[in-house]
Parts: structure tokens; sequence; C-alpha cells
């Protein structure tokens, strides 16, 4: 393991790291489960299609990786009803500490088997990778960041194993990536040419530093990690699968809880903010069950 990686590995994932002892997202950046329960919501509108096209197995999974503090799947099994949350088993996987969520199971490592939805919702911006400082001959860097002189790159290659691995495990159903990320037009353009590797603590960004006081991340290649798993899938805007999920968010005139639709509403519109959680990416797998009976078609991602 190139040097860059074992040092982030084991500032967030070793012994003392900052993830192994139970540091939470919500205590240091905001990420969409935090924002309420709407997000959970739409990923409910998704699993229903995936439980039509699977013709409503007995037991349906929804499979949170990297699941923090449990924020996400905690929404997804209160907010689910009627037929479908009678068959609904949510499982949250994180390799912090196990956490206590009613109706939710926790585990350290990936189910071998999902029949429903996989979900990592920014799970690989957290999966430590090599920093390069270029010119790199990694055949990674070749292929989808090609890095010049002084330019600075992360290897995504880690990502792209841990995504390819967890789709693996979907034997029907669909895998679903939500993150910050870019792809190789904007990379080979040198949008990125100072790297996108950050620390982050207490809600601040920081000087990135390997000792586990601090979140370390880095934006995900999702095309990248899209090629490695292959199959069925599409790379869209989160912006645009929400409100092809539904959620969209307008206040109606007339409405009797105006205060509460207001309230919704202006946290659907943080969601869909372009250039903000809006701009993240959905990369949307299909296993068994095609991505077109998913989403509707949708303009190719561009962060
Ligand atoms: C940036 S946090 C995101 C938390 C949550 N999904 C959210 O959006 O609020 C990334 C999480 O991924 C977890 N993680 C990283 N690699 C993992 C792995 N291989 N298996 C399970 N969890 C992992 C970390 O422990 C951390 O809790």
């Amino acid at each position: 393991m190139v040097e860059s990686e074992a040092l982030w590995r084991e500032a967030l994932y070793g012994p003392s790291g900052f993830f192994t002892r139970g540091e939470v997202p919500a205590d240091h950046f905001r990420t969409a489960p935090l924002v309420g329960p709407e997000l959970a919501e739409a990923l409910l509108v998704l699993l229903d299609r995936v439980d039509f096209a699977l013709g409503g197995p007995s037991r349906l999974d929804f499979v949170d990786v990297g699941a923090g503090g449990g924020e996400l799947a905690e929404a997804v099994r209160s907010s689910a009803s009627g037929s479908l949350a009678a068959r609904l088993v949510v499982t949250a996987v994180d390799l912090g500490p196990a956490r206590s969520v009613p109706g939710v199971r926790w585990r350290s490592a990936l189910p071998t088997s999902v029949c429903g939805l996989l979900v990592g919702h920014e799970w690989l911006d957290a999966v430590p990778c090599p920093l390069v400082t270029g010119p790199s001959s990694h055949p990674w860097a070749a292929r989808w960041w090609p890095v010049g002189e002084g330019e600075r790159a992360e290897i995504g290659e880690p990502r792209d194993v841990a995504w390819a691995d967890a789709v693996s495990r979907v034997a029907r159903g669909a895998a679903l990536a939500v993150d910050y990320g870019h792809v190789r037009a904007d990379r080979v353009a040198g949008r990125y040419a100072a790297g996108t590797f950050a620390a982050y603590r207490g809600g601040r960004r920081v000087e990135p530093v390997f000792d586990g006081t601090c979140d370390l991340t880095a934006h995900v290649a999702l095309d990248a990690c899209a090629e490695a798993a292959g199959g069925d899938w599409v790379l869209v805007s989160q912006r645009a699968a929400l409100g092809a999920l539904g959620l969209v968010g307008a206040v109606s005139p007339g409405e009797p809880d105006w205060l509460a639709a207001a309230g919704r509403a202006s946290r659907i519109a943080e969601l869909r903010a372009e250039g903000g959680l809006g701009s993240f990416g959905w990369l949307l797998h299909g296993v068994g069950v095609p991505v077109s009976s998913l989403l509707p078609p949708l303009p190719p991602w561009r962060p």
C-alpha cells in the first residue's frame, strides 16, 4: 500500500482512528441525512420501485453502507409504511462502534447477499486512497486522471474496488452511491489540478493531519467506480434524481400548515441546491432490474 493511503487509513480506521473511536459526521460536517427525513423519503420511493420490479419479495433489504450515526437508516425505517414496511429489513454497516437504532440491524461488514437497495451515502469519499503529485505512472492515473508536472491527484482505485465489491453483493435490486466527486473530462481539463484531499473538524475545514483528530476526505471519481462495478448504471445529479423521485418541495397556496410546509420546502431546496448537495452525484446500478425502471432518462452528471 502506498504510504499516504496507509497513513490516511490509520488516521481514520486505526485503533484510535477518527471513525474507529466513534466520531460521527453530525459533530463535524453536514450531510444530507442530517438535513431532515426528506432524503429517506426519496430513497423509499426508489425502494418502492425496486420492490415493484422484483415482484414484491417476502424480504426486502435496505442496506446503508458507511452509516455513520445511523440517521439515514433510522429515517428509512421510521418513514416506511404499508406492506413494504412489513417486509423491510434495514441494516446499517459501519467500521465505527455499533449504535442502537430502533428497528435497524448494525454490522461492521457488508452482508453477503442483498435483495433490495444498497446505499453508500458519503461512504466512498471516506475510503482512503493514494495521494500523488505528478507526473504519476500509476495505471489508474493514466486511465482516469492524467497528472501533469506538479499537479496533485487522488488515485481512486481503492474506491473502485470497494464499490465493485458492494455492488457484487446485491443479488437482486439496486445499488446507489451518493457522493461529491468529479468526472474524467473535468479532471483532464485540469479543474482539479490541486487535488481535492481535505480535512474537517468541528464543522470547519482544517489543515489535513494524519493523527486521527479530523475527518480526511477526497472527492470521488464516480465515473471510474461506475465502470469498475459495471452492468446497467446511470450517473446523474442529486438535484435531477430527487426531482424524478417526486421531491420538488413547492409550498402550495392555501396550505393549511404553512409553517411546516415552508420548513419542508426549505429542506428540499437544500438537498437540491446547485453547487451544494444538489450537485452531488447519484451512481445507480440495477441488478436484475433495469435502471430505466427506477429513474427516467436524465442528463448525465457534470458537477
Ligand atoms: C463521511 S461518513 C458518512 C456517514 C453517513 N453515511 C452520512 O452521510 O451522514 C463515512 C462513514 O463511512 C464509514 N466507513 C468507511 N469505510 C467503511 C467500510 N469499509 N465499511 C463500513 N463503513 C465504512 C466510516 O466509518 C464513516 O462512518
